[in-house]
């Protein structure tokens, strides 16, 4: 036996890294060795925080909004969370069926962490946010891709969702609009999924809805629980601040659903965290509570650049994007070069291999499909200025013009 102790636990080895973390340290060591890398993995707006949400925490600072706020939010948040989803989604809910927490993603893990028995199995539909696996594996869960063509515009269909829900199934998530296809479902689309989990009791839905206000062509997004109302209490809305507004850093999250499982989340993370940053609440509520012109600026310029991209891809051979109609990201399809050599010699054997080569040879790091699991294809995030992206996929173009077909 080796005396090197291992300070990991079992728990975690179920867990790969992520194609995501190799494309970003791979971008951030070319780039440490001098290469003008275009980095187009990261998923966050590149606008500031607006000037009125930064005041709102800094006045809440020196008012001595410094000690520990409640574990499930902040009173103020809470209700500024209660009055949006009146205002924007036509739903009530009560400050109490609301939980705060760091960023969406700590929603998510909260309510799988508080509702996951070993081999429970969770739907995910693909090409999904690569951390639903990984937060389900972490768990103990199973995580079940069911696979969303672009034939299908990545939506996953009624029947589809049926035929993979077994007596193990805890959970479906759904995402939209989504990341990283930017695909959204009408109400009709929700209301026949809401009629198959009405057919399975047992099964609960998460419906991650926070790129609602990034949506294109004048669509309009209808949250799940507007959609399918007899569903309410057996669905966790999960939402944020980090897209609409540009708040990444601020780290605050909210989900509302179910008040025994809101409760179980609120157990679960006063052992974790004792509840987000107090000044972060403040901001988050200066966010919903106030003026919402950023939010629509922010969409526009989401909008023109998704133009852009679908434009400038479509003079590319050989790549495909069926366009986006929300969200900042392009799911762009690579199937046709599969298989082709690069100038080196070597065979582009699937996503992964492409994602390379244009790190390497157009310095442009970009996301392979199989992070989000469906291939093959790679995201770019476009939520990055026009001259950078221009340059980005004349890159691309330029890098692939080289691969030989077989
Ligand atoms: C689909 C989806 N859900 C949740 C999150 C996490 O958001 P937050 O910054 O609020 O943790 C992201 C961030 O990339 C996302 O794309």
């Amino acid at each position: 036996m080796s005396d090197e102790l291992n300070p990991v636990a079992s728990r975690l080895s179920p867990v790969k890294p992520s194609a995501s973390a190799w494309v970003s340290a791979a971008a951030k060591k070319l780039k440490a060795q001098g290469h003008d890398v275009i980095d187009m993995g990261l998923g966050e707006p590149d606008f500031d925080t607006p000037a009125h949400i930064v005041e709102a925490a800094y006045a809440a600072a020196k008012a001595g909004q410094t000690r520990y706020p409640p574990t499930d939010g902040t009173a103020e948040l809470k209700n500024a969370i209660v009055a949006k989803f009146r205002r924007e989604n036509q739903l009530d809910y009560t400050a109490s069926e609301i939980i705060v927490s760091n960023g969406a993603k700590q929603v998510i893990f909260n309510a799988l962490m508080a509702s996951l028995e070993p081999g429970h199995e969770v739907l995910l539909c693909a090409p999904y946010f690569g951390q639903y696996q990984d937060m389900v594996l972490i768990l103990g869960g199973v995580p079940v891709a069911v696979p969303c063509s672009a034939d299908d515009k990545f939506l996953v269909s009624a029947d589809a969702l049926d035929a993979a829900i077994t007596e193990r199934t805890r959970w479906v998530i759904l995402n939209a609009p989504s990341n990283p296809a930017g695909a959204m479902y009408s109400s009709q689309q929700l209301k026949a999924i809401g009629q198959v989990l009405e057919r399975h009791p047992h099964v609960m839905l998460m419906s991650d809805e926070i790129y609602e206000h990034i949506v294109f062509d004048d669509q309009v997004f209808v949250s799940f629980v507007r959609a399918c109302p007899n569903l309410r209490d057996r669905t966790l809305i999960v939402n944020g601040v980090s897209k609409a507004y540009a708040m990444t850093g601020w780290r605050i999250g909210y989900g509302a659903g179910n008040q025994a499982l809101i409760n179980a989340m609120v157990k679960v993370q006063s052992q974790i965290s004792s509840g987000a940053c107090s000044v972060a609440q403040a901001a988050a509520a200066a966010a919903l509570n106030g003026p919402q012109d950023n939010v629509e600026e922010f969409r526009q310029a989401f909008e023109r650049r998704r133009n852009l991209v679908v434009k400038l891809l479509e003079t590319v051979d050989g790549l495909t994007l069926d366009p986006p109609v929300g969200a900042f990201y392009a799911f762009v399809a690579c199937d046709y070069f599969i298989g082709s050599a690069t100038p080196d010699g070597n065979v582009i054997r699937d996503d992964v291999d492409f994602t390379q080569f244009l790190l390497e040879d157009a310095l442009v790091a970009a996301v392979p499909g199989s992070a989000y699991g469906l291939s093959p294809f790679f995201r770019l995030s476009t939520a990055t200025d026009d001259d950078t992206l221009r340059l980005a996929i004349e890159r691309i173009a330029a890098s692939i013009s080289k691969l030989k077909i077989k």
